[in-house]
């Protein structure tokens, strides 16, 4: 910014309306942000951030990843996108309910099962590192959640059915069963693979899957299950890579 951006900017703060301080606000986020690296800050002014109830229970619902509302937000659009397709929900990878409870809330007459080990993530491999040394390496147990609590987040719910154990033990309990939406946060390679290849035979045409870490370079693991997936099964339904980081494919 040159010295008479800096100088307009000063002036706006100390003597600007309401519009000009907020647009100065903003800015200086950006810049501060910038300094530390890529961090991007998003545009200002959408009208979902005006959702007082979804921002209020999701701030309740996720004080431990307070960045994740955008993903919850569009979680539960696509809830809403599936009303008129035919099946349950499922969710791999439930940690304490958060994601769970948009689920749940938005389609209540519609069965949610709920798998997770509720011991935490299962043991990683090779793949499951990330490339950039800076981002710590997952460990087995890390993100254990206690089943009760979670219990007592989705307590509201009549529509929920747990299957604690190690995925992909229990996914025979919905053997039977066909899928509206299956949602994959399991952050590891291994249990990414086998959610998908257990569900996405199960998921009717128009319905949606939401892979959770499939656009972090945290969770390279959880990528590449997915593209070995599709290529194994030569499957040509094309992975939307949200700017949320999440992919979504809508099963044809
Ligand atoms: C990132 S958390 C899920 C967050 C949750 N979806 C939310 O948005 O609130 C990942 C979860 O996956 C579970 N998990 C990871 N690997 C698993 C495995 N192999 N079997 C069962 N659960 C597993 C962990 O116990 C943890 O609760």
């Amino acid at each position: 910014m040159s010295m008479s951006r800096y100088f307009k900017a000063l002036c706006w703060f100390i003597a600007g309306s309401k519009s000009q301080r907020r647009r100065v606000r903003l800015e200086g986020a950006r810049i501060a942000a910038s300094l530390f690296g890529d961090f991007p800050i998003g545009e200002d002014h959408k009208l979902w951030l005006k959702d007082k109830t979804f921002r209020k229970k999701f701030a309740e619902l996720s004080p431990l990843s307070p960045y994740s509302e955008e993903r919850k937000w569009t979680l539960r659009e696509f809830a809403s996108f599936v009303q008129n397709v035919p099946g349950s929900m499922a969710e791999c990878g439930c940690f304490e309910g958060g994601s769970a409870y948009f689920l749940a809330q938005a389609n209540p007459q519609v069965k949610l099962h709920l798998f997770d080990s509720f011991e935490g993530l299962s043991t990683p491999t090779e793949m499951d590192n990330p490339k950039d040394e800076t981002i710590p390496k997952w460990e087995q147990g890390d993100l254990s959640a206690s089943e009760s609590k979670t219990r007592r987040v989705l307590s509201q719910f009549k529509n929920v059915v747990y299957h604690k154990g190690w995925i992909p033990d229990k996914f025979h309990e919905v053997i039977d069963e066909q899928f509206r939406l299956l949602h994959i946060d399991v952050d590891l390679y291994q249990p990414t693979f086998d959610s998908l290849e257990f569900f996405y035979p199960k998921v009717s045409k128009g319905g949606v899957i939401i892979l959770d870490d499939y656009g972090f370079s945290t969770c390279p693991g959880a990528f590449q299950a997915t593209m070995d997936y599709i290529e194994e099964n030569r499957i040509s339904d094309h992975i939307i890579t949200l700017t949320t980081g999440q992919g979504i494919i809508i099963k044809k």
